[in-house]
Parts: structure tokens; sequence; C-alpha cells
């Protein structure tokens, strides 16, 4: 045999064993054989080798984290952490859903303290959402015949479930067992051209740079770079940030990638602990989602990355939104590509002053005689929006009602953080101008929490916009030693010309959540 013929050959035998040796296919190996070990003593396998119940349902992560911890808690099932781990990522990875299927139910995985429940009509939001979010099951999928057993299951497990859900108004029973399982098979059925597409296709790999742009409620925009890297079975993402100040906003985190996009991230950032839950998209190329603290998942940032090599160029995030007519003002622009030419429509001048392919730095000036509106800046072949604004004609707080829950124990508070949003007046209605900084302040809503003294008892609201809540009660300092709970009304003040122009709020200051699943 040749030297050359010899080291083809050789090579191929070690791509054929680095193939074999893959994580992802010793995962599920480990896997298949952790549910045969662990599962098959109660779901009987069948002769195309499906497993009752198991093969009729798909789940997200999280979805399968709940399941397993009912297997345990309820049914005697005993897994160590290692082996559960290895158990999700099978299960999901064989039944979990395409990345559009969980797409519009992000919101509950994310674990945001605000979000709005999506239900797919007002029956549903009845029979199921007055307990749990509707995305709980909008992030399933089962056979028609599986939902009916799951109907049977919520009854068998909790008897009473038709008194607890306030269901009174209607025959629960009645309904979800004749009509509720059939609508949804048809919403949420276990096979999907989206899901068989998702699973036949190769995974992506998603190591390399990636251009980091977020924003974290109450201070700010953060950008930078991220490096991902492979950690053994795991992903290891590197982060050098900062905000827009230029403070850094630093550390390092350790993930594993569910059902191939699924990005459950633990890590630092400047030495705060933080958990992510991120969506790499279809393509490979975008990864969102939202960070948080570990010991406060209601503080975190917005996180948006895009793969650099081969990116198109695209403006990710700008030092401000807006411009007042008039006025001059220094606007940096991040992204990547950034080094084309910078132009912009007739009526903003722009000086450039600092640029480079990830981010530009201008100087614009709105005229005097411009009309306000939105107004495009185009970079090479990326393009911005700026808007000019003439007044403020009002300001929204957002989000305009939300809750924050009192701290106490083991438990801590969970903050509610708001931000003043002004708009300006347009042909249409009111035209968004951005984020503004603002005056805030929290008074009493209404009587009641007026003659409680609830804005001396519920909690401090900053003037970054975040309430913080006091500790639970009872306090005896309190009319009948009742809890530090409160409604309030939360009060954005923003200046203009010496006119004041407020928006408002609603916050409800109630007691801690003591029961708190992945999926809410
Ligand atoms: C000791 C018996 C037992 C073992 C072991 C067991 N299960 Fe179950 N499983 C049950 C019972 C009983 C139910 C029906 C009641 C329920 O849903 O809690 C069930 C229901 C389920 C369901 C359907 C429920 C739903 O709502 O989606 C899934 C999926 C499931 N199990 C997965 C698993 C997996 C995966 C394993 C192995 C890691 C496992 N089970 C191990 C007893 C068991
Ligand atoms: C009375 C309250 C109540 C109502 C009403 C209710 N659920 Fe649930 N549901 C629960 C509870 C509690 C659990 C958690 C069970 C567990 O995992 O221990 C749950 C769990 C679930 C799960 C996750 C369980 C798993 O293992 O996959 C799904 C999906 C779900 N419910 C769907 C629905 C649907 C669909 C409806 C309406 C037809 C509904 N629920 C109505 C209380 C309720």
């Amino acid at each position: 045999m040749s030297g050359k013929m010899r080291l083809f050959i050789s090579g191929i035998m070690l791509l054929a064993l680095s193939t074999l040796s893959t994580p992802a296919l010793a995962d599920s190996a480990k896997g298949k054989a952790l549910v045969n070990d662990y599962c098959t003593a109660c779901h009987a396998q069948g002769e195309n080798g499906k497993l009752a119940r198991i093969s009729d349902v798909r789940k997200t992560p999280e979805g399968w984290e709940m399941t397993i911890f009912r297997m345990q808690h309820l049914h005697g099932l005993e897994v160590d952490g290692d082996e559960r781990l290895a158990l999700i990522k099978y299960l999901s990875a064989e039944y979990g859903l395409a990345p559009s299927e969980a797409a519009p139910f992000r919101y509950v995985l994310e674990q945001r303290s605000y979000f709005v429940d999506h239900a797919p009509n007002d029956d549903l939001d009845a029979l199921c959402g007055r307990c749990h979010t509707n995305a709980r099951y909008g992030l399933q999928r089962r056979t028609e015949q599986d939902w009916l057993k799951h109907m049977h299951f919520h009854v068998g497990q909790f008897p009473s479930l038709e008194y607890q859900a306030r269901s009174r108004d209607r025959f629960w029973w009645k309904e979800v067992t004749t009509k509720t399982y059939k609508e949804l098979g048809q919403l949420y059925p276990l096979q999907t051209p989206e899901w068989d597409k998702w699973k036949a296709s190769e995974a992506n790999d998603p190591t390399g740079q990636w251009r980091v742009v977020g924003h974290r409620p109450g201070l700010g925009g953060y950008e930078g770079t991220m490096t991902i890297s492979r950690d053994g079975d795991y992903f290891k993402a590197t982060y050098n940030l900062q905000d827009l100040n230029g403070s850094p906003l630093s550390g390092d985190s350790k993930a594993v990638i569910y059902t191939g996009y699924e990005w459950r991230g633990s890590g630092l950032l400047n030495d705060t602990e933080t958990r992510e839950v991120y969506a790499i998209s279809e393509d490979g190329r975008r990864i969102t989602g939202r960070w948080y603290e570990s010991a406060h998942y209601d503080i975190g940032g917005e996180f948006q990355a895009v793969l650099i090599e081969g990116a198109e160029a695209q403006v990710l995030l700008k030092s401000s939104d807006y411009i007042r007519i008039g006025n001059s003002k220094e606007i940096t622009f991040h992204g990547v590509g950034l080094t084309g030419k910078v132009s912009t429509n007739k009526g903003l001048d722009i000086n450039v002053i600092a640029q480079n392919d990830t981010s530009v730095t201008v100087k614009i000036t709105a005229a005097k005689n411009m009309s306000p509106g939105a107004y495009k800046v185009t970079v090479g072949q990326a393009v911005a929006e700026i808007i000019v604004y003439d007044h403020i004609n009002s300001v929204q707080v957002s989000p305009a009602w939300t809750i924050a829950r009192l701290g106490g124990g083991h438990t801590p508070p969970v903050t509610a953080q708001f931000e003043a949003v002004a708009y300006m007046k347009g042909k249409d209605g009111d035209v968004k101008i951005g984020i503004m900084p603002a005056q805030w302040q929290a008074l009493a809503f209404n009587e009641e929490a007026e003659h409680m003294k609830d804005v001396d008892f519920a909690g401090q609201l900053n003037q970054q916009g975040q309430f913080m809540p006091a500790s639970a009660g009872p306090n005896p300092k309190r009319k009948y030693a009742t809890n530090n709970a409160g409604n309030l009304k939360i009060v954005a003040l923003i200046k203009e010309d010496g006119k004041e122009i407020t928006g408002k709020a609603q916050l409800i200051v109630t007691v801690q959540r003591w029961n708190k699943p992945p999926i809410r």
C-alpha cells in the first residue's frame, strides 16, 4: 500500500471514530439506555418500539423536567442528577418541540416576572388558564387520545379541581372530556411537519465568535462579543461585554443545548450568578433570549447574538433611539459589518466621529425646520431608524400593570421594573419616541391604600424605576398587624421646556410564591 493510500484510510477511520464518539450520539445511547432502565417498568413498550404515554407526547426540556419530577415525587422513580440530565436531553431530542413551535411561548421559559400569557381562545383561558399559564399546554404536543388521558390525569391527581379552579360557572369535566381534548389535538397535535423537518435536520455548530447586544430594563443597553467553544458534553460562552457607558460586564457560562437549539446556561456576569434561556435560530446564525440573576429571576437582560463570520451588515443596537428638532447629539450604532458609507434622509445632518466593523459613532443634528417622524440612517448595507420629535405629547409607563412580591425567610423579594416611554403626536394617534429617564414616585392607588398607608409599608421605588418590595409580615406596626402588601400608583414624570408630562401604572405588591415550577 502506498503511503498516500495508508494516510487516506487512516483518515477515514479517524473520521468514523470521531463521528461515533461525538457527544450527541453518546448522549443519545446513554439516554435511550436510561429510559429502558427506568421508565419501561411502568411504561409498556409496544411491538413498534413505542413506549406507552412517553411516545405520545412532545415537550420542552422544562416540560420533561416537570414530568420526571412528578415520576420521582408521586410514582417512586429514583434517578440521580446526572441521570436526570441525560434523560431530559434524550427525551427533548426525541420528543421535543421545533423552534417555531416553542416560539410563541418563550416568555414563560425565560422566567420573566412580567408577561402577557396567550390563550388560543377565551374558553381555553377559563378551562386551563385559571390554574397555570396557557403556555404550559401551548408548549406541549400530544395525540388526541393522550390529551384525553391528560384531562383524566388532572382530575385523578386533583380530585377537587373543579371547585379549586373557580370552575363552577361551567361543567369542567364534561367539557374537557367531550370537546376540549379534541380541540387540543387539533391545535397541538403530536405529528407536525415543523417537527418532522427539524428532527431530520443536521445540528448547527454554535462554536465561534458572536456579536452581542442587549438591554437591561431600568439600566439600558449593553454590547460586546461572545466566544462559544465546546466543553465535553457542554458548551462554554466567554463574554466580553460593556454597558453603554463603557463599564465592563464580563464573565462566562456553561450550557447544555437541548433539541439542537434550546440553550440553557449557568454562569457568572461581573461575579453575579446567572442563568441563561436562549434559543438558537433555525439557520444557526442568531441567538435570542434572556438571562437573569439566579437568585432573582426578575432581574436580568434581553439578549441577542449574531454569528460574526459571514454575517450581513446590520445595526443591532443604538445608544439612543431619538433626537429632538433643533438639537445635536452623539449616537452610536452597534452591529456587524458597519464599515460602509454613512448617509441619511435629508433634514438630518450627520458627521462620523468614529467607525469600525462593529460600531459607528456619529454626531447628528436635527434641523429646526424639519418635520417630526422616523428617519433612516444607513451604514453601507445596514439600515437604522432614528425618531425626530418636536414635543413629547404623552408618557406611558411600561408595564402598565404588574405585580411585585414581598421577600422573607428563604424567599427573595420579586422586584418590579418600570420604564417611561415617551410618545409624540402623529397623524393617526401617538407615535413612540422611546424610553426616557424620568422622575419616579409611588403613590397610594386608591382610598383604601391611602388608609392602610401602603406607600409606607410595601417597599421602595428607586429613580431607575425599580420597585424593591419590603419583607413579608405580619407587621405589628401595621393596622391589623397585616402583611406588607400594597396597591400602588407608579408615576413617571418627564420635564420638557418647564412643562411636566406624567405617565401612570398600577403595582400590586403581593405575598411570596412558594411553588416555583419551571413552567408556571
Ligand atoms: C413507578 C412507575 C413509573 C415510572 C418508573 C415512570 N412513570 Fe411515567 N407515569 C407513571 C404513571 C402512574 C403515570 C400517569 C399519571 C401521571 O401522569 O402522573 C405516568 C405518566 C407519564 C407520562 C404522561 C404524563 C404527561 O402528562 O405527559 C409521561 C410522559 C411519563 N410518565 C414519562 C416517564 C418517563 C420519561 C419515565 C422514566 C424516566 C417514567 N415516566 C417513569 C408511572 C411511572
Ligand atoms: C385546578 C387547576 C388546573 C386546571 C383547571 C388545569 N390544570 Fe393543568 N395542571 C395543574 C397542575 C397543578 C399541574 C401540575 C401537575 C404536576 O406536574 O404535578 C398541571 C399540569 C399541566 C400540564 C403539564 C403536565 C405534564 O406532566 O406534562 C399540562 C400540559 C396541563 N396541565 C394542561 C392543562 C390543560 C390543557 C388544561 C385545560 C383543559 C388544564 N391543564 C387545566 C392544574 C390545573
